[in-house]
């Protein structure tokens, strides 16, 4: 797929097909997406790849916390409140959503269901969590960590395969941990459901608006 038309046409996948992805897929995606930029080549991130039967065991004490509203303590806070501006687009992307897979507003039972399958992953059968370890405390390596981030979700477009970025996935990280063998040094910013995209499902359908480049693009010469 030719780069530009990639970056256009990525979105994010919100059902994915059981369909195992190989790990030397994931292999192809990683190894092109640790060529990503980053302050001064540190390469702040860590990345652990979940696949087979520690997805479901991992999403499923997840989704257990999230129904009995366990309080969720994210290693990077969840956003409190954005200016107007922010809301409003964010707003949007939900209402759009839901819009598309046919949820009313006051259809309660639908958006929980809807927030439990976000917190399984949507269904991927791979996740990959992006990690920074404690000591980083520098704000440059949360951009760098959203770059490879990035890179991971274009690699594995190109591949005709679909990613959602997910801080959903990374509202529990001491169960993250306990799972994966990690230490409490290793920090989660969030989980990247991975997999092939059920494009028959009308979430898939949703596509987010961008702003044109005269609301936010200056040129001065
Ligand atoms: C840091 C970050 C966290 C996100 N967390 C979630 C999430 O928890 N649930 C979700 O459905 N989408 C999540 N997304 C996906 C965004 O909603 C999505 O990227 C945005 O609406 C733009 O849509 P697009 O990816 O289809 O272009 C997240 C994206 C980012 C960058």
């Amino acid at each position: 797929m030719e780069l530009l038309e990639a970056m256009k046409n990525r979105r994010s996948i919100r059902a994915f097909k059981a369909e195992a992805v190989p790990q030397e897929v994931i292999t192809q995606i990683l190894e092109a997406a640790r060529w990503s930029p980053s302050w001064g080549n540190t390469q702040p991130w860590e990345l652990v790849v979940v696949r087979g039967e520690m997805v479901r065991k991992l999403t499923g004490e997840m989704v257990a916390a999230f129904q009995q509203r366990m309080a969720a303590n994210p290693d990077v806070g969840m956003p409190g409140s954005f200016p107007d501006v922010y809301k409003e687009r964010y707003m949007a992307c939900a209402a759009g959503l839901f819009g598309k897979m046919g949820v009313a507003r006051d259809d309660k039972a639908r958006r929980m269901a809807h927030m439990v399958s976000m917190t399984a992953g949507f269904g991927a059968p791979a996740i990959i969590y992006v990690i920074f370890n404690a000591d980083l405390t520098e704000p440059y390596s949360m951009f760098d960590l959203g770059a490879i981030t990035h890179g991971i979700c274009l690699a594995t477009h190109n591949l005709g395969l679909g990613t959602c970025i997910l801080a959903q996935l990374a509202l529990y990280p001491d169960i993250i941990r306990r799972h994966l063998n990690l230490t409490p040094s290793h920090r989660i910013v969030v989980g990247i459901a991975l997999g092939y995209p059920d494009l028959a499902n009308p979430a898939n359908a949703f596509r987010t608006e961008r702003e044109s480049l005269e609301k936010f693009v200056k040129w001065v010469e």
